[in-house]
């Protein structure tokens, strides 16, 4: 089945997962396959409704990557069926959204370092104050991710 539909999922969709949000985005726009829909969420209502937090977009605009504009949103069971790719940022996020969705019976749930083959979380710039780092390894998730939505849509 192609993928048309991706999105990725953090703890409280600020950091982490609406810079993979901009960064896919981008990186599906410069390869021509910017009909794919791009989202994020978060596994937590703490944040719903505010902005993306200002040292991501400070990084993503030092990195040349476009900000998608996004207002944190908490993952619901009923979204499950909106998306072909769930990606979650670290193990407890995956954890998170396989009891949310009580399984995983398209196996749609994934860890997004897994698409570089490596069983690792993003490194979380809420807790370490680096964003440079948690870029880097969005931006190596996304761009291995990229290759496996090409294979598979082939
Ligand atoms: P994110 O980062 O999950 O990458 O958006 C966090 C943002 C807020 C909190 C934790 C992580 N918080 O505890 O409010």
């Amino acid at each position: 089945m192609k993928i048309n539909s991706i999105c990725f999922v953090c703890l409280g969709n600020i950091c982490r997962s609406p810079m993979c949000q901009s960064i896919m985005t981008d990186i599906l726009k410069k390869n021509g396959m910017s009909h794919i829909n791009v989202d994020s969420f978060g596994t937590s209502n703490e944040n719903d409704g505010y902005g993306i937090y200002p040292a991501t977009k400070n990084i993503l605009y030092k990195k040349g990557v476009p900000i998608i504009p996004h207002m944190a949103t908490q993952m619901q069971y009923s979204d499950y069926n909106d998306f072909d790719l769930i990606i979650g940022l670290d193990h407890n996020n995956v954890r998170n959204l396989l009891r949310l969705f009580k399984g995983d019976p398209d196996n749609k749930v994934k860890l997004l370092l897994s698409f570089s083959g490596e069983d690792r979380a993003v490194s979380d710039p809420w807790w370490t104050g680096d964003f440079e780092t948690a870029y880097n390894d969005c931006l190596k998730g996304c761009t291995a991710l990229l290759d496996y939505i090409k294979q598979n849509n082939k």
